[in-house]
C-alpha cells in the first residue's frame, strides 16, 4: 500500500479511541470544530454516506471539496462527488490540488488509514460511551507521535489536547 503525505487523517477520539455514537460525534467542542474547520477549509475531505447524514441537513460542508464513499446504488449527494470504491476515489483524487483529509467515520478511516502520511487527532480526557472508534494508530501499526500536542481546557469544561501523528514505516 503506498502512503500519500497530502493525505491526513483527521479525527477527534476520547480517551478509549471512541469516535461516535448513534451516529453523532461524542462531544462538541468549539475549539475542536474551529481547529477542523482552520485544516479543511479551501481542501478537499473524504466522508462515508453515515457521516455525511449526521451533518446539519445531510448537507455537505461549505468552503471544501466533498468526496463521498458509497455503494449504494443511485446514491447522490448534491455539492459533493460520489465515489463507489477506493479506485473510483484515488482517481479523483489524482487531480486534486492541497490537502485531503480523510474525516471519517469508523468505516472510512479503517479503509484508507493504511494510504495517509498523516495522522491529526484531538484527544479528549473523557471515557464515553461510543459505538464507532478510530484504528489503532500508535507504534505497534507504524505511526510516530511526533507532537503530543498541550492539554487545553475547552470552554465547555472537557481537557482536549491535538496530536500530530506521521508515518514510522510505509505500510
Ligand atoms: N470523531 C470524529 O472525528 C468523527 C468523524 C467522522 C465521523 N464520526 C462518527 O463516526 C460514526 C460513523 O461511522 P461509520 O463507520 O458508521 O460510517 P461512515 O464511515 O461515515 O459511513 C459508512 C458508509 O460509507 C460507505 N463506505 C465506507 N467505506 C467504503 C468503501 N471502501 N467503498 C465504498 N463505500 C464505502 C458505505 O456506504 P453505503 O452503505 O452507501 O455503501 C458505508 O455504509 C458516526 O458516529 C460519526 O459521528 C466521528
Amino acid at each position: 500500500m503506498m502512503t500519500r503525505d497530502d493525505l491526513i487523517l483527521l479525527a477527534s477520539a476520547d480517551a478509549s479511541g471512541g469516535i461516535g455514537k448513534d451516529n453523532a460525534l461524542l462531544v462538541r467542542v468549539p475549539e475542536d470544530m474551529r481547529h477542523f474547520r482552520e485544516h479543511t477549509v479551501g481542501q478537499t475531505i473524504i466522508i462515508g454516506r453515515k457521516t455525511l447524514a449526521s451533518f446539519k441537513n445531510g448537507q455537505p460542508l461549505p468552503n471544501r471539496k466533498n468526496v463521498i464513499l458509497s455503494t449504494t446504488p443511485g446514491y447522490q449527494a448534491e455539492g459533493a462527488v460520489v465515489v463507489k470504491n477506493i479506485a473510483e476515489l484515488f482517481e479523483i483524487l489524482n487531480g486534486v490540488q492541497g490537502r485531503i483529509y480523510v474525516c471519517g467515520g469508523e468505516s472510512v478511516y479503517r479503509a484508507l488509514v493504511g494510504f495517509c502520511g498523516r495522522a491529526v487527532i484531538t484527544r479528549f480526557d473523557a471515557s464515553c460511551d461510543a459505538d464507532a472508534f478510530l484504528p489503532d494508530i500508535s507504534r505497534e501499526t507504524g505511526w510516530l507521535c511526533h507532537d503530543e500536542g498541550e492539554w487545553k481546557t475547552s470552554e465547555n469544561g472537557i481537557r482536549f489536547r491535538i496530536q500530530e501523528y506521521e508515518r514510522l514505516v510505509q505500510s
